[in-house]
């Protein structure tokens, strides 16, 4: 496993509904998993052998070691 690919980051719902997108690592890039968030549910989770970027729908804070994001701001 490299260098960054088992950093942690943190998503909590502001809503309900809020859609936590894990995308493939490598050549072919497309959704492989979704993880319905309810308001105020946390989801943890790292970036893996399997997993190299993640896109949120909906109102929720994420934080990284790059800092916290609001998706609403
Ligand atoms: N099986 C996935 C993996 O090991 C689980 C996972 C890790 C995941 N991080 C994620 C799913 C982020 C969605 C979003 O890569």
């Amino acid at each position: 496993m490299e260098g960054n690919q088992n950093d942690y980051f943190v998503v909590k719902a502001k809503e309900n509904g809020v859609q936590v997108i894990g995308l493939t690592r490598g050549q072919d890039t497309r959704f492989h998993h979704t993880e319905k968030l309810d308001k105020g549910e946390v989801m943890i989770a790292q970036f893996t052998d399997h997993t190299s970027a993640v896109k949120i729908r909906g109102k929720a804070v994420v934080i990284t070691k790059h800092g916290v994001i609001d998706t609403d701001q």
